[in-house]
């Protein structure tokens, strides 16, 4: 199993360079490189990054991989191929933006894949199955580079996609990192617990960055974490927010970042959520609900405090609320 799992790493390895020469190289990926450019990343950008293409020709792939001696089998298993009924081989990623991912070790696992234009047909992502070596619950893109920023900052930055991540990480904010197509699991709680308490949530200004946002709380605050959100304008996302108005300008946002109460608050307020009595309950039952989750009795105690101060609603009321909850286990 030891020996199957140094191959695939290796394959790995040497994919990820194959594609990145591509991209760099090929006279098929001009395209490619149009592309990257037009989101405003350079050529050193993309050598950092070991950003690569998946050639659009199966034969093009297949041919490397007979050529470095690779077995359809490991093709296979490494989700790079996929077994076809007929005998034959389908290649997963063709004419894609190739991001490597990372483990721990700065070792690449896995891959994820940008489509290079809209094409309803398949998703704008494609990343690795799980395999051996990717478990996607487990894997945190750009950890392998960020612990360093992390422990600087004393906090980690949470986003929401790898461009984002990479995009701070040029502009030198040196502490972010994003989950790959997944939501934020308990697991990436625990592996970010060992190197900071605090959590700073930047992601999309939508409804599913909101929804993001609130299931990563859950997941933080069970683990002790003192979690604040970056509030962006409506529609942005770190990369598009600092290529519209730039590092500083979103380096502010993080330091105007509200904690996590407070932005619920806040945005519920500005969708209606406080409008009348009925609502105000609802909100409140929901707050309790995310209340009851903070694993650690003093902040739990502060926020409760605060939720009802600045909801008008008494704190024995609330405190019971979210005992209730806790109670029932919801
Ligand atoms: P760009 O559009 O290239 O700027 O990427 P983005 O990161 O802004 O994408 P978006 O906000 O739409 O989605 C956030 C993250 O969700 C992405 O970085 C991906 O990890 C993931 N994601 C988005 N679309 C898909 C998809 O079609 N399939 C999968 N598996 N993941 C996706
Ligand atoms: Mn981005
Ligand atoms: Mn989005
Ligand atoms: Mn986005
Ligand atoms: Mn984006």
């Amino acid at each position: 199993a030891r020996r199957d799992r140094g191959r695939l790493l290796d394959l790995h390895r040497e994919v990820s360079r194959f594609f990145h020469s591509l991209l760099l190289k090929s006279p098929d990926a001009a395209h490619a490189r149009e592309y990257l450019k037009s989101r405003g990343f350079g050529k050193e950008m993309a050598e950092r990054w070991e950003i690569g293409w998946a050639p659009e020709s199966a034969r093009t792939f297949l041919d490397w991989a007979r050529e470095k001696g690779v077995r359809g089998r490991d093709l296979v298993n490494s989700g790079l191929a996929i077994q076809r009924d007929s005998g034959g081989l389908y290649i997963r990623f063709r004419d894609r933006l190739m991001f490597p991912i990372r483990n721990d070790h700065g070792d690449v696992i896995a891959f994820s894949g940008r489509q290079l234009r809209e094409d309803p047909r398949s998703g704008k992502y494609i990343n690795s199955p799980e395999t051996t070596l990717f478990k996607k619950s487990n894997v945190l893109f750009a950890l392998d580079r960020s612990r360093k920023g992390i422990m600087n900052e004393k906090a980690v930055l949470l986003c929401e996609g790898q461009i984002d991540a990479i995009a701070c990480h040029e502009q030198g904010i040196e502490n972010a990192i994003a989950p790959l197509g997944t939501a934020f699991t308990p697991q990436h709680a625990k592996i970010l617990k060992r190197y900071t308490k605090q959590a700073l949530l930047c992601f999309d200004a939508d409804s599913a960055g909101y929804t993001a946002a609130e299931r990563a709380f859950r997941e933080l605050a069970g683990e002790d974490f003192s979690v604040r959100v970056v509030r962006m304008p409506p529609g942005e996302d770190p990369d598009s927010f600092m290529q519209k108005n730039g590092t500083d300008a979103f380096r502010a946002l993080l330091g105007e970042a509200l904690n996590f109460f407070d932005f619920k608050i806040e945005h519920a307020k500005s969708n209606g959520g406080l409008s009348g009595p009925q609502e105000r309950a609802a909100f409140t039952r929901d707050c309790a609900e995310l209340l009851s989750v903070v694993s650690d009795a003093v902040s739990r105690d502060a926020m409760i405090n605060h939720v009802a101060t600045r909801l008008r609603t008494g704190v024995p009321e609330l405190r019971s609320a979210v005992a209730d909850v806790a109670r029932k286990g919801a």
